[in-house]
């Protein structure tokens, strides 16, 4: 595996491969890599030949208060993990390769609507980073197919309508949700969890699964569910900013007729915002 910094000399290794017919599989990240990242690694696998992997921690996408200072970096041990998923290139850009002119400044990408609702509205400006800066890393490696989380669900809405109105010739997959065997969805954020509050971490899970179990019973009555799943965690200690069933397909509030449902949640424990979901398909 090579590691470039420079856009210049991704361009110059993925056009080498899409010269010799070689498809090329992109997976971006920010770094601090667990069992979640190399999966998407694993599947990228099944999409290409070559392997692209970056790691960014994108200003852009962090609000004034967040953690963009103190976010965890790990780059040689990330560096050591790509290597092992068999991936071919890691792209480590310093900042000033991606914003020249500097983040503040940059050109934007906004997907309305989308992007203001759940996380939206408690982080704003955030999905117009990650939109950003995933279509600049687009234009970069030129990927034939990109690799995303659900774990991070309206994120990745966010990038299939981005991809779709710009005319984006990328394929976007979305990756199952890896977990910790007490149903924890990983995250580099977990770290910010104290002893005892990773202890009350999986509850997150455990009413998403409530939730889902009540829309597989038959109930419609979405408020009621959203304001379960709230109250419960609010009672095990969290601070719980949504907890909502919507359409999977485009995060519209869901309807009765809805089949493809995603229960979508965000909650404060301590010092982390925990995001977790998990869908029903009828
Ligand atoms: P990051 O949080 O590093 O996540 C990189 C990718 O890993 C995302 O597609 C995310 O959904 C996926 N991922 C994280 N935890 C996962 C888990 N437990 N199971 C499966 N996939 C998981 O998301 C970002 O970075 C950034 O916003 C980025 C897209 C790189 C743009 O800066």
């Amino acid at each position: 595996m090579e590691t470039v910094a420079a856009i210049a000399a991704v361009r110059a290794r993925v056009s080498e491969w899409h010269h010799s017919g070689q498809r090329v599989a992109f997976v971006p990240t920010m770094g601090n890599l667990h069992a979640g990242h190399v999966s998407l690694i694993e599947m990228a696998r099944r999409y290409g030949d070559r392997f692209v992997a970056s790691l960014f921690v994108n200003p852009m996408q962090f609000g004034p208060n967040e953690d963009f200072a103190h976010y965890p970096r790990t780059p040689r041990e990330d560096e050591r993990m790509l290597r092992d998923a068999g991936c071919d290139l890691m792209f480590m850009p310093e900042v000033a390769e991606m914003y020249p002119n500097g983040a503040e400044r940059a050109t934007r990408i906004e997907v309305p609507g989308l992007s203001e609702v759940l996380c939206g509205a408690y982080r704003p400006g955030h999905f117009q980073g990650v939109a950003t800066v995933v279509a600049k890393l687009f234009a970069i490696v030129l990927p034939d197919v990109a690799i995303f989380g659900e774990k991070d669900y309206q994120q990745l809405t966010v990038i299939r309508r981005m991809v779709l109105e710009l005319c984006l010739p990328v394929e976007i997959i979305g990756a199952p949700t890896v977990r910790e065997p007490d149903g924890l969805a990983m995250s580099s954020r977990n770290r910010y969890l104290s002893a005892e509050e990773r202890r009350v971490a999986p509850r997150i899970h455990q009413e998403l699964t409530r939730a889902v179990g009540a829309l597989s019973a038959g109930s419609r009555d979405f408020a009621a569910i959203g304001q379960e799943g709230r109250n419960a965690l609010a009672q095990a200690g969290f601070q719980p900013d949504y907890f909502e069933v919507r359409e999977g397909s485009n995060l519209d509030p869901a309807q009765p007729d809805t089949r493809h449902f995603v229960v979508l949640t965000a909650a404060r424990l301590g010092k982390a915002r925990l995001i977790d979901n998990l869908q029903l398909r009828l």
